[in-house]
């Protein structure tokens, strides 16, 4: 998320101590007790004898072999010397002949957006084709939009209505792209025409399942069985499946949409308006070329007499998980409702063990929001890594399962709360009685983890399970409302969370019961130690950590988004642009010491591997299976890429209507990246 879609808006209401409390009070007892091992008491005997195998567990073993990068603020991508950086599928490629080639003064037509990449590229995964290191699938998210770069001159709305034509091609510059990519003589290309090319886009029909399949919430006049929705969007991280599935996030959905009746209380929590959507997409509604409600479905004002008669119900199909198999060009992506209904940022699955069941991990970016796990019903079958009917396999672990909220705890262990018709909330009463039942539950995820206590976030962003050891991190990115909000601490500028951290945990999928301490706290270079905790320096100084992603050698990749609260808020980002960082981790189990994992001490740990082009996020992190290439994307630049060099480091000459795009990294000797 960043820039337009922002929402700073604090809508919990719950009073529960907020992580930032939590954590000041847990770095002081760490100051005292010194140890992380300390916090391990707090899984209980039970879950010790895990614990003690991992500790003496060998790690990878990898070491970083570049450079770390000096700051950057240019209309170019900067990379170490000795690699090159190639752009990819820049919005608007074409992905069949159906598209004709993308115009500079936005001239291509819906019917072209349909059939090329969308806008605004984000979380992404690579999917190699028979086990290829130089040919697979490429999936990227299109989180949003800029309107202004869209269409010659921007959007428009005469006499108050948007023309049908722009409206289709701004939901088709929105979805998800599969892209089959291979390589030749070093370079990455689009294989046009591809059966495997597709795109998903705010209006493809997909699939409902879990709990939310069928229910009263979800029956619309499109689907009035409530088991099909039009559309995913806003998708920001991503996840995989064991099995080899793609799972894509939907972030910032709610504002599409506008409810100028009575607004229900999730409503409100998630932020949709009583006023106008975000791009007034229900004002082409009535158009004589209009599907089935294709624009009216963005007005959820109740006004006929039940859901058969309006789109009351349209939004609450929206807010998932998406399982899409990008192998199968002809299958129907499945949204996954058992895994809870929020502001979706990203998935990682906890290290799979065969005969016990499967943990997802899951942050619900917005202020004071939380984080989440899923664990399946069923136990994972290892056989199921190698089954080619992917979404079958997805039904088994994903439709029924438990949703839990975590609860921090300031000792450094922590508890998964169920989400359940059976949990308790805070008023003694059943969140089944509550909220009527684990469909009603799902509906209202938040207003359910409010309930039980769950610990409010720093705006939790994408997760990551470390490949060996099977710790999780996730990245906190920033809360400048902290104070304001909360009222919490105000003389302790720290708690003012501006530059984000990243906190890790480990866990059990058959516990509720974790253990956590704070990896990396991100901070500008000559910050006061006590807010510049990790000791950072010119060389790796970082704010809002965003992208987070391990690569199964066990370098864990960071990637930053500044853009939102507007700009250059914070003291980092008015002295490099959005970069992306590297650093190789020690197991949370050998913790010695009382600061975060990475102090001063370990600064040669962290190094930055890539700086963006101005005004850009950093998100999205893929490689190839050989690890000689790794992928990221470049989110809403302000002037790049250059039009006559498809080099990423090549600056734009003059003002180039910006183009979001994959950045494809090599060495020039074909070596393994980032070693
Ligand atoms: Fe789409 Fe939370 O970033
Ligand atoms: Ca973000
Ligand atoms: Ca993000």
């Amino acid at each position: 998320m960043s820039k337009s879609t922002s929402d700073q808006t604090v809508r919990n209401p719950s009073d529960t101590p907020a992580f930032g409390s939590i954590l000041e009070r847990n770095l002081s007892r760490r100051a005292v007790m010194r140890g992380g091992l300390c916090a391990l008491a707090g899984l209980g005997a039970a879950s010790l004898a895990p614990w003690a195998a991992r500790a003496g567990q060998a790690e990878s073993g990898v070491t970083l072999g570049f450079a770390s990068l000096p700051a950057s603020m240019t209309d170019a991508c900067v990379v170490p010397p000795g690699y090159v950086a190639q752009v990819l599928g820049a919005w608007g490629t074409p992905l069949n002949d159906q598209a004709r080639p993308w115009d500079p003064d936005g001239g291509n037509s819906a019917q072209d957006g349909l059939n090329a990449t969308g806008m605004h590229h984000d979380g992404m995964h690579f999917f190699a084709l028979d086990d290829s290191a130089s040919e697979g699938l490429l999936a990227v998210n299109h989180e949003y939009i800029d309107q202004q770069a869209l269409h010659p001159q921007g959007p428009t709305q005469p006499d108050g209505r948007r023309p049908a034509e722009e409206v289709r091609k701004e939901i088709n510059a929105h979805g998800v792209s599969i892209l089959h990519i291979r390589r030749q003589q070093g370079r990455w290309e689009i294989v046009p025409n591809s059966r495997y090319n597709r795109r998903f886009t705010s209006a493809t029909p997909m699939m409902l399942a879990g709990p939310m399949a069928g229910s009263a919430w979800v029956r619309t006049p499109f689907s009035p069985d409530g088991t099909q929705v039009r559309g995913t969007n806003n998708n920001c991280g991503n996840g995989t499946t064991p099995w080899g599935s793609y799972l894509t996030a939907e972030e910032n959905w709610a504002n599409c949409f506008v409810n100028r009746g009575e607004r229900a209380a999730h409503q409100r929590r998630m932020g949709v308006s009583d006023k106008e959507s975000r791009y007034h997409w229900e004002s082409a509604a009535g158009d004589p070329s209009e599907q089935q409600g294709e624009f009216a479905r963005f007005d959820i004002t109740a006004r006929g007499s039940d859901a058969s008669q309006d789109w009351r119900n349209e939004i609450n199909g929206f807010g998932y998980l998406v399982e899409i198999d990008p192998y199968d060009p002809d299958s129907v992506a499945v949204k996954r409702s058992a895994m809870g209904r929020f502001a979706h940022e990203g998935c990682s699955f906890g290290t799979p063990q065969a005969g016990k069941p499967l943990a997802f991990y899951m942050g619900d970016d917005a202020r004071f929001e939380y984080l989440y796990r899923f664990v399946s019903d069923e136990p994972w079958d290892p056989a199921d890594a190698r089954r080619s009917d992917r979404l079958a396999v997805g039904a088994k672990y994903l439709d029924r399962g438990t949703l839990y909220a975590a609860r921090f705890d300031e000792d450094g262990s922590g508890r998964w709360l169920p989400l359940t018709p059976q949990a308790v909330g805070k008023d003694g009463r059943r969140l089944g009685e509550i909220f009527g039942g684990l469909d009603g539950i799902i509906l209202n995820s938040r207003e359910a983890a409010d309930q039980v206590g769950a610990t409010p976030m720093d705006r939790p962003e994408w997760t990551a399970t470390h490949p060996i050891n099977g710790d999780i991190y996730l990245s906190l990115t920033n809360n400048s409302k902290r104070d304001a909000a909360r009222g919490a601490n105000p003389a302790n500028p720290r708690l003012d969370n501006v530059n984000g951290h990243i906190v890790r945990w480990h866990d059990d999928s058959g516990s509720d019961a974790f253990a956590w301490d704070l990896f990396l706290f991100g901070s500008p270079a000559g910050a006061p130690a006590d807010v510049n905790r990790s000791g950072l320096t010119e060389l790796n100084q970082f704010a809002s950590p965003d992208g987070l992603a391990f690569d199964p050698r066990g370098i864990l990749w960071i990637q930053t988004d500044n853009g939102i609260d507007g700009g250059r808020k914070n003291e980092v980002a008015r002295r490099i642009n959005d970069q992306m960082l590297a650093v190789v981790p020690q197991a949370l189990s050998d913790r010695q010491g009382s600061g975060p994992a990475i102090g001063p001490a370990e600064q040669a740990a962290l190094r930055r591997f890539f700086v963006g082009p101005n005004e850009a996020e950093i998100t999205g992190f893929a490689f190839s299976p050989d690890y000689t290439t790794i992928f990221l994307n470049v989110q809403h630049p302000s002037n790049w890429p250059a039009y006559d060099s498809d080099d990423a480091t090549v600056a734009a000459q003059g003002k180039v209507r910006p183009r979001s795009a994959t950045v494809v990294i090599q060495r020039v000797d074909g070596g393994k990246i980032g070693v």
